[in-house]
């Protein structure tokens, strides 16, 4: 049986790799917990909230993305948004995803890190019985602060070790490379948790280098703009560095003007371990069934790119041994029967 395209990128196994929790808040969420919690917000309604999500760069989309996010006070708040992403996941045919979230945001309002951490690991641990999907979480350093405050919340968040499995850099790309966080990736090194970057996305090529260098990152979020150096290329090929891709939030955030102009095709064919997320998307237009979808709808993608991106995608997983298997082995007979 040979399915279409979109049916079959629907339906195959897949891991998401770059979804931020707080960017999977729905406007219809953000109002029912604005009201849970006695929260004013900035817009009248929840067309109103939509209609302001017309963004022209990366911190045009960020300043609504924090006022979004400052409706999450409590426990149950952070188990809900992070539940509703789970179900939309499950729905996507997601079989493992590795969750950033940004502690910075929260404890900067007085949240404190327990309710953050008790409310996504509580939703996690549900996701694992009841949906039999399994998730790990990745907390970000936000870089326009300084990294100074990048330590206090590593410091914090030491008594929750055993809830995390690494750190990420995320925020605002210019005017902050990745060399200003050096010291403390350097100590989330020593303490054994793996390391992610956000790179190239809005920023050049040199802040890849800088990630893998300074950082030494293990993979690169978005890292779109690589192709501007054959270099750095050859490289991320030669020591399989993968690049979480997000196609519908590039275009949102304008770093291509269209799908059909996106580099996802010459990634590929550059033999970049590439996977496809969806970043932020109750924000960029979809999940990451939508991005898949749409971005084979635009683009010259045919049944062995489902493939590449499906067996990528745990391929890139920080998964043990035997879990990554597991899933490979599924990729591999969906791709012979279907
Ligand atoms: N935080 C949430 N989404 C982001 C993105 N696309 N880039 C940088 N920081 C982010
Ligand atoms: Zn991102």
């Amino acid at each position: 049986m040979s399915l279409p395209l979109a049916e079959l990128v629907r339906n195959m196994p897949k891991a998401e790799l770059h979804i931020h929790i707080e960017g999977s808040l729905e406007p219809e969420l953000i109002f029912a917990l604005a009201k849970r919690n006695h929260v004013k917000l900035a817009y009248a309604s929840v067309e109103a909230l939509r209609a302001a999500y017309a963004f022209t760069d990366l911190q045009s989309f960020l300043d609504i993305y924090y006022a979004g996010a400052s409706v999450l006070l409590e426990e149950q708040d952070f188990f809900d948004m992070t539940w509703a992403y789970l179900l939309r996941a499950h729905a996507d045919q997601v079989r493992h995803t590795e969750i950033f979230f940004d502690p910075q945001t929260h404890t900067a309002r007085g949240v404190p890190l327990s309710a953050v951490f008790g409310g996504i690991d509580r939703a996690l641990q549900q996701a694992r019985t009841e949906l039999g999907i399994s998730g790990a979480l990745i907390m970000c350093f936000l870089r326009h602060l300084p990294e100074e405050q990048a330590f206090a919340t590593l410091e914090q968040a030491l008594p929750y070790r055993d809830k995390f499995i690494g750190v990420g850099l995320d925020s605002s790309e210019l005017g902050h490379p990745p060399e200003k966080f050096a010291r403390v990736f350097a100590r989330c090194r020593e303490l054994g948790l793996h390391l992610v970057a956000h790179a190239g996305e809005e920023g050049p090529p040199a802040n890849i280098i800088a990630a893998l260098d300074q950082l030494q990152v293990e993979r690169i979020d978005h890292g779109v703009r690589c192709l501007e150096d054959p270099d750095l290329v050859r490289r991320l090929v030669r020591d399989r560095i993968p690049l979480t891709v997000c196609p519908l939030s590039n275009v949102k955030l304008r770093v291509f003007n269209q799908l059909s102009e996106h580099n996802l095709p010459a990634l590929l064919e550059a033999g970049l371990l590439v996977t496809v997320n969806s970043d932020d998307p109750a924000y960029f237009g979809g999940y990451i069934n939508d991005n898949f979808v749409a971005c084979f709808a635009a683009l010259p993608l045919q049944r062995q790119h489902a493939y590449q991106l499906a067996h990528n995608s745990f391929a890139a997983a920080f998964l043990d041994l035997p879990l990554k298997r597991k899933y490979l082995d599924e990729v591999e007979l969906f791709f012979r029967v279907k």
